[in-house]
This record gives C-alpha cells, structure tokens and sequence, in this order.
C-alpha cells in the first residue's frame, strides 16, 4: 500500500520535530570543524634555512603542518580535503589560543600570529573567517558549522537577522510537512471508509438479487 498507516506517520513526524527544534533553540553543534581555505605569507623568520616549516597550533592540541607553504608572496589555496586538515575542532563556543608559527632551529619558535580563534569569528554568510596582519601573513578559515553555534544565540545585527531568516525557512518546511502528513492521513483515512461503504454496498448487493439495488444505492431517488 502506497499511502503509510496513520499511526506509522505520527511516529515518523515527532521525532523529526524534536530535531529540528533542538537544532534551532539549545544551537549546540558537537563538533564545528576548521579548514583553512587559504593562505599567504608575507616574509619568512628564518635565515638560515632556504625553506621555512610554517605550522598552525592550538594550546594542547597538535601542530599542523603546512608541507606545501614555502613561499612567501605566493598565494596558496585548499579546497578542505587536504591530509592535514582539518585544522582544529571547536565543541563550544569557548575560544581556542592558536597561531601560525614558523619552526626555528636555534631558538624558539618564531610567531607569525597568535590570537583567540573563537567559533564567533566566523560572521560571513558561509563561515567564513580572514585573519590578516600586515607584513605577516593573510588566511582565510572555513568553519560552516560554527555559524550554527553562535547564529542562533546572538539575534540582533546583520548576522542575527540571517539565522532569524534560516529559522523561519526551517519552521515554515516543518508546517509544510506537516500539512501534507495531515492531509496523507485524512486521505488516507476517508479512502479507508469509502471503500468500506463500497465493501458493504457489494455485500448486500449479493444478497438482494437485482430487486432493490437501485433503493439501497439511493439511485432511485437521482434518476
Ligand atoms: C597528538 O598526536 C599524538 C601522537 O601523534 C596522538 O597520540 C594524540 O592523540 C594527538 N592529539 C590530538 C588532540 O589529536
Ligand atoms: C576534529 O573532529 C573530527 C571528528 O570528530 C576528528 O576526526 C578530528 O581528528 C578532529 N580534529 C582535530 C584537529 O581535533
Ligand atoms: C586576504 O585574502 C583574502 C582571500 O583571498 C582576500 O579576499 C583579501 O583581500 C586579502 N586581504 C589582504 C589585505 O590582502
């Protein structure tokens, strides 16, 4: 049978309902990934060294490698897919302590940049982030999900409106839904009576032997 059973209907839609609101009220996203689009250095720290090892870091977590950043003046752009990234994961909206580095092999670390990276930076449309600093470098981070950890709770200004509209076109869907389960069931509930009526028109038609068939239709009273 095409049309579902009302009661497996009603059990499919809560669940969906609960998701979606979950989704749009407590805006908790377990696991906001970021990629770095793109990068440019503008100088390099170390002398000795023909080649430098620029790397990205966050406090207690690992360091990434950037094994194609070489140059510096020369753009470098990734599509996401990259073996290293991404490049670090926000679980929160707490902020994280990152920077570019670039290894040094007498003494410490040379610091390109070190900032609070925090899952609200990401205020461009499709989570978008750049970070420049003259005479260093210019990256742009990528971090789609983190608009959904901090869009929902923040709704005022150009980026608050922009959730507001998303939630709206979220909610309007689910009534839309809704509106067709409700209507499949009422379907599907009047064909279900129909053809019981027509199930005992039949019966009884087996029974009185073409007498008063046309009565018991209410034809009679039509032609
Ligand atoms: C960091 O690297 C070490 C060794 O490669 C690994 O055991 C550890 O799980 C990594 N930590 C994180 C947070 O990725
Ligand atoms: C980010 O989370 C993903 C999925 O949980 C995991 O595979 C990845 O190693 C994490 N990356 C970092 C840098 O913590
Ligand atoms: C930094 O890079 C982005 C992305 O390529 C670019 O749109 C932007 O103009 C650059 N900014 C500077 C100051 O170079």
């Amino acid at each position: 049978m095409l049309v579902p059973h009302p009661r497996n209907s009603r059990v499919f839609i809560a669940p969906l309902f609960f998701c979606i609101f979950h989704t749009l009220f407590t805006g908790s996203v377990l696991c906001a990934e970021v990629s770095l689009s793109s990068i440019e250095i503008f100088k390099t720290h170390e002398w000795l060294k023909v080649t430098p090892t620029v790397y990205f870091l966050c406090k207690g977590e690992n360091k990434t490698v950037f094994p194609d950043v070489k140059k510096s003046h020369a753009f470098y752009d990734f599509n996401g897919q990259e073996s290293w990234q991404p490049l670090t994961n926000f679980s929160s909206k707490k902020c994280k302590r990152c920077g570019f580095y670039e290894e040094d092999s007498i003494k410490s670390d040379d610091v390109f940049d070190e900032w609070e990276f925090c899952p609200s930076d990401f205020t461009i449309s499709n989570g978008e982030y750049i970070r420049f600093r003259e005479n260093e470098f210019n990256a742009t981070f990528l971090c789609p999900e983190c608009l959904s950890i901090c869009g929902v709770a923040n709704l005022s200004g150009e980026h608050g409106k922009k959730a507001m509209h998303v939630a709206v076109v979220v909610l309007l869907s689910g009534l839309v839904l809704a509106i067709l389960a409700v209507g499949v069931i009422v379907a599907n509930k009047f064909w279900q009576k129909k053809r019981r009526e027509q199930d005992q028109v039949r019966f009884l038609k087996l029974f009185e032997d073409g007498d008063d068939v046309e009565d018991e239709l209410g034809l009679g009273t039509v032609i």
